[in-house]
């Protein structure tokens, strides 16, 4: 599934392929990414108990039970690169017998040659050495720094960059993003997790296992690399000297990852949907979307957004607002904007609108707040950055409630009624900025994915040929494409 990437990604070419589970034996680049279809949405969520809960005083047995209360994915979980255990390198997962397998196992509830998967085709075991490249060396030179792949600055993104008495015996940093930086330091799991069933899947995330089958927690994850954190952040001024553009969107993004190379990273079937948490895709969409509007709005309301600079952290704004031919005037008034003129360079917005759009179609009961509260942000960018850093703080209450109304069952059989909202809102135009574009297009895509509507294949193909060129993009073109697609429905 989810084909094709725009401009912005290098993952470009996808061909669907309906293979199911043998392994295909053909060369493949990043490029030209074979994907499969094996998704068996379950609603079924494994609750994640947190083994530190030991009721005592009565204060701790109401907050306990709060916490009992809370959905799972609401409790913060301590990020790998934050926890507090050994993180004992890729090289204590490769044994053969482990995650090293050749070949998928038969007869094991996961693949076993994950460390494979990995290795040949991941993106995340590539990323310490994109530092070692001319271009890594030329961004580095521009930034003054000495040598990508010994600075933090990059580190943080690029590799488990934990502190150095965090590293086990057999942890290289070399390894890059490792299985650790995802999965949690496995100090406390790594001797006893594979002892299935005795040990559960609950009892590894007691002992420390990041619970990345959760949506919440995954989505802060792959949000703290993807989009950054209060500590580690892709800059404008690290943009400005040489790095890529960073775009993200929960689902697609997992899809295309998990899915890279010959053989999936692991399998969602009955048997995962026994062991864990297997959100459906629209649903990963639409709790991933809010999850990054909110990681958004946090950091525009932290330190780093205005400081005592000249300007706010521009890492945070539209791109394309400011960086875009000066020939072609693709400026227009739109409502989200509420009546800001030309000549102002806007937040980027992207996640907000695709929220609001998929709380409109949800009938949620805040969806005009929430575009009231988008709307107010905006004006603010004129204002001041305390002016914005409140709106900030607005908006994402919305998003907060909107969020605990959340659920899966909220996006069964509603596929139709989500696309043919995103399909209008476009139509209508709204989709003027390239960012929030390719957030329509990655949505459009997997909402046909799941629709299991082969048709329309071709005009998701169009869709994603008109966003190749995020410095060409022409609004008209892209509107008018969806509005075809509406018709085709
Ligand atoms: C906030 C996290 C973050 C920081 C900080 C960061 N990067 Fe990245 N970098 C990424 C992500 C994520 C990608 C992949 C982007 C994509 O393709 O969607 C990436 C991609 C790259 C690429 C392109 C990789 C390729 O295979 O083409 C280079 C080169 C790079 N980064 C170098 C650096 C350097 C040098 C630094 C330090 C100055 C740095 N990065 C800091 C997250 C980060
Ligand atoms: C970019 C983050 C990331 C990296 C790097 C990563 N994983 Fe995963 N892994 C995930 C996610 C997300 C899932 C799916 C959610 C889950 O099952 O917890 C997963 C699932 C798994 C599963 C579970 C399959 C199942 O059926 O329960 C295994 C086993 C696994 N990974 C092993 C590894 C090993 C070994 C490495 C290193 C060689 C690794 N992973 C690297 C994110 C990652
Ligand atoms: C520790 C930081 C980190 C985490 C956590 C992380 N990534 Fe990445 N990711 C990167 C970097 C860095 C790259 C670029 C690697 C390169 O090209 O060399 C990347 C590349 C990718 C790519 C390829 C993008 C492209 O343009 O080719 C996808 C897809 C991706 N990550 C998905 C995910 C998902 C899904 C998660 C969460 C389960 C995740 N990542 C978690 C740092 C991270
Ligand atoms: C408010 C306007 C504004 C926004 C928004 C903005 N930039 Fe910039 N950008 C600038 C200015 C001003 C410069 C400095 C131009 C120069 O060096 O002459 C610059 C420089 C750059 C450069 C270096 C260009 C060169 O020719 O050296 C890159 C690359 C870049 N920005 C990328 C980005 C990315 C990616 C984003 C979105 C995350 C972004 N910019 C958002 C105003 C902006």
């Amino acid at each position: 599934m989810h084909k094709e990437i725009p401009g912005m990604c290098k993952m470009n070419k996808l061909t669907e392929d309906m293979v199911a589970e043998d392994l295909v034996t053909v060369t493949l680049s990043i490029a030209e990414i074979l994907t499969r279809t094996e998704i068996a949405p379950l609603d079924k969520v494994t609750v994640t108990k947190s083994s530190k809960i030991s009721a005592i005083d009565k204060v701790t047995v109401t907050i306990s039970l709060m916490i009992a209360l809370l959905p799972a994915a609401l409790m913060a979980q301590a990020l790998p690169e934050k926890d507090a255990y050994v993180h004992e390198g890729v090289a204590s997962c490769a044994a053969s017998q482990c995650h090293g397998s050749a070949v998928p196992r038969e007869g094991s509830g996961v693949f076993q040659n994950e460390y494979v998967t990995w290795t040949q085709n991941d993106p995340h075991s590539q990323a310490y050495l994109a530092l070692g490249t001319e271009e890594s060396a030329a961004i580095a030179r521009r930034l003054g720094i000495e040598d990508a792949r010994t600075a933090d600055l990059c580190l943080d993104c690029h590799a488990d960059n934990v502190s150095s008495k965090q590293r086990g015996e057999r942890f290289q940093i070399s390894d890059g993003v490792s299985c650790e930086a995802c999965h949690g330091g496995a100090q406390n799991w790594l001797a006893t997790h594979h002892n299935v069933p005795a040990v559960t899947h609950a009892d590894n995330v007691a002992a420390g296992l990041y619970p990345t089958d959760q949506v919440q927690a995954r989505a802060a994850l792959c949000l703290s690399c993807h989009l950054g954190t209060r500590d580690k952040f892709a800059t404008h001024r690290i943009m400005a000297a040489g790095h890529p553009r960073l775009a993200f969107e929960l689902d697609t993004f997992t899809e295309l990852w998990r899915t890279a190379g010959r053989q999936p990273h692991y399998r969602v079937d009955a048997d995962y949907g026994e062991r864990k948490s297997a959100p459906g895709h629209s649903y990963t969409w639409g709790a991933g979307l809010i999850a990054d509007g909110r990681h958004r709005l946090a950091l525009i309301m932290g330190p780093a957004f205005s400081g005592d600079a000249l300007f706010p952290e521009l890492g945070l704004y539209d791109c394309h607002a400011c960086h875009r031919s000066m020939k072609t005037v693709q400026w227009r008034s739109l409502p989200r904007h509420g009546g800001a003129g030309p000549g102002v360079p806007f937040i980027n917005d992207s996640s907000f609108v695709m929220i609001v759009v998929l709380a409109r179609a949800l009938d949620a009961d805040n969806a005009d707040a929430v575009a009231s509260s988008v709307t107010r942000l905006h004006l603010a960018g004129s204002r001041s950055a305390a002016a914005i850093q409140a709106a900030a703080t607005e908006l994402d209450a919305e998003l907060r409630r909107l969020q605990g109304d959340l659920s899966e069952g909220r996006f069964r059989d509603r596929e139709r009624q989500i696309l043919a909202e995103i399909l209008d809102f476009g139509a209508a135009g709204n989709f003027l900025d390239y960012e929030s574009a390719e957030q329509a297009f990655m949505a459009v895509q997997m909402l046909v994915f799941e629709l299991r509507d082969d048709e329309l294949q071709a005009e998701i193909d169009a869709l994603g040929d008109a966003l190749q060129d995020d410095e060409r993009y022409r609004p008209a073109q892209f509107a008018r494409l969806l509005e075809k697609f509406a018709v085709a429905e």
